[in-house]
C-alpha cells in the first residue's frame, strides 16, 4: 500500500506518517524509486501510534510501548491519571473564576476577595502536585501480604487487620451492580471483598507495583493509577468508597482535600468507610502517645511520627459539616473506623 492510501484509510496525512518514520516509530519497506510500501502490519502499527497519540502519549512513550506491548497498559493508566489531575485543576480554576465574579459589591470586583481566592486555588494546586510517596510502596508490594502476618516487636499496626476489613464490608454493604472505589487499594485485600456481593470495584493506588499485584490476585478489579488528592473517577460515579490503612499517608491539611475528593465522586446516598490508624481525638492522642513514652516504646513513637495519624473527631466533624450521617467503631487505641452516609 502506498503512503497516500494509508493516510486516507487512517484519516491522517502523509506528512504525519513521515513524521513518525523520522522519529523511528515505523519503518515502511522501500520499493523501486524509493517509494514507501506499507503492509497490514505497518497499518496496524500506525493505527496504534495514532490512537496513543490521540490520548496524549508522547512520541517517546509510544516508542517504548511499541518495543514492549505490556507497557501500553501502564502508560495508558498513567496518562489517565495525569488527565484527571489536569481536568480537576481546570475545574477548580473555573470554579474560582465563578466565585471571583460573584464577589462584587455593586459594580466593583473586591480585590481582597479575589486575592484570597487565588491563594486558596494555588494552595490546592500545590497540594495536588506535591504529594510524594516517602515510603516507597513499589518496593513493598511483593512482600506486603506476607508482612501483614508479622507482628512488630513492640508495636503491631496490623492487630485486628482482618476484623477491621470485615467490619468495613459489614457497614458499607456492597450490592449487586454498584460501583465501589477502594482508595489506596494496595494488593486488594479490602476491595476484593466487595466482588462476591456483585459490585464493580475500581481500585485506586499511587503505586504501580501494588496495582500489578492487585491485578494478578484479582483480575476483576478495575485498577487505576491515581491518588487521594486527584481520584481518577468521574463526579458522582461511586455508590460507595472504601479505604483501609491508607489515609494516614496524607498530612492533616491534605486529608481535607482527600475528603473533598471522596465527596466529589460519591453519588447522593452514597457511603464511605474509612478504616485507618488514627486516634479518637486530640486528648486521646496525647494519652496514647504518653503511655507509649512512659513504657519506653520507641518503636511505637517512631512509627507514629513517621506517618500522619488523624484525629477521628476531625474526620467525623468534616463529614457532619457537609451533611453526612456518621457512625464510628473502635478496634483498638490506634485503629478506628469512620462510616459516613451522604444525604
Ligand atoms: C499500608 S497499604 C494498605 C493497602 C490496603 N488498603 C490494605 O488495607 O491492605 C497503603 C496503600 O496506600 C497507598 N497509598 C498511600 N498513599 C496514597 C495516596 N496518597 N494516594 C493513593 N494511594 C496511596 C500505598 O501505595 C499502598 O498501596
Amino acid at each position: 500500500m502506498k503512503i497516500k492510501e494509508v493516510a486516507n484509510r487512517l484519516n491522517t496525512t502523509p506528512r504525519t506518517i513521515r513524521f513518525y518514520e523520522e522519529k523511528g516509530l515505523i519503518q515502511p519497506d522501500k520499493g523501486e524509486n524509493d517509494y514507501r510500501s506499507y503492509s497490514d502490519d505497518h497499518l496496524w502499527r500506525l493505527q496504534t501510534i495514532l490512537a496513543l497519540r490521540e490520548v496524549g502519549l508522547s512520541t517517546q512513550q509510544i516508542k517504548n510501548t511499541l518495543h514492549n506491548e505490556e507497557e501500553v497498559e501502564r502508560y495508558l493508566n498513567a496518562q489517565r491519571s495525569a488527565l484527571y489531575e489536569e481536568w480537576l485543576e481546570i475545574k477548580d480554576m473555573i470554579g474560582t473564576i465563578d466565585q471571583m465574579l460573584n464577589k462584587k459589591t455593586g459594580e466593583e470586583l473586591v480585590k481582597e476577595d479575589i486575592f484570597a481566592l487565588a491563594d486558596q486555588l494555588k494552595n490546592v494546586k500545590e497540594k495536588r502536585k506535591g504529594w510524594q510517596d516517602q515510603w516507597d510502596f513499589n518496593s513493598q508490594a511483593r512482600e506486603y501480604d506476607e508482612s501483614l502476618k508479622m507482628n512488630g516487636y513492640r508495636f503491631n499496626v496490623h492487630e485486628h487487620y482482618g476484623e477491621a476489613l470485615a467490619k468495613a464490608i459489614e457497614f458499607v454493604q456492597p450490592a449487586e451492580g454498584e460501583t465501589g472505589v477502594d482508595i489506596g487499594i494496595g494488593t486488594g485485600n479490602l476491595g476484593s471483598q466487595c466482588i462476591p456481593h456483585g459490585a464493580h470495584v475500581i481500585g485506586v493506588d499511587q503505586s504501580d507495583e501494588m496495582l500489578n499485584v492487585c491485578k494478578e490476585k484479582h483480575p476483576q478489579i478495575d485498577v487505576r493509577h491515581g491518588h487521594f488528592l486527584a481520584l481518577p473517577v468521574m463526579d458522582d460515579e461511586a455508590d460507595f468508597i472504601t479505604t483501609s490503612y491508607a489515609l494516614h499517608h496524607v498530612t492533616e491539611e491534605e486529608k481535607e482535600l482527600a475528603l473533598m475528593e471522596m465527596n466529589r465522586i460519591l453519588r447522593s446516598k452514597g457511603r464511605v468507610v474509612i478504616v485507618d490508624l488514627m486516634f479518637a481525638d486530640q486528648h486521646d492522642r496525647e494519652r496514647v502517645i504518653g503511655d507509649f513514652k512512659e513504657a519506653g516504646n520507641r518503636e511505637a513513637i517512631f512509627a507514629i511520627e513517621d506517618e500522619y495519624y488523624a484525629n477521628r473527631s476531625n474526620l467525623e466533624a468534616w463529614f457532619k459539616k457537609i451533611g453526612y450521617t456518621v457512625h464510628t467503631y473502635v478496634f483498638n487505641d490506634i485503629l478506628h473506623m469512620v462510616y459516613a452516609e451522604k444525604h
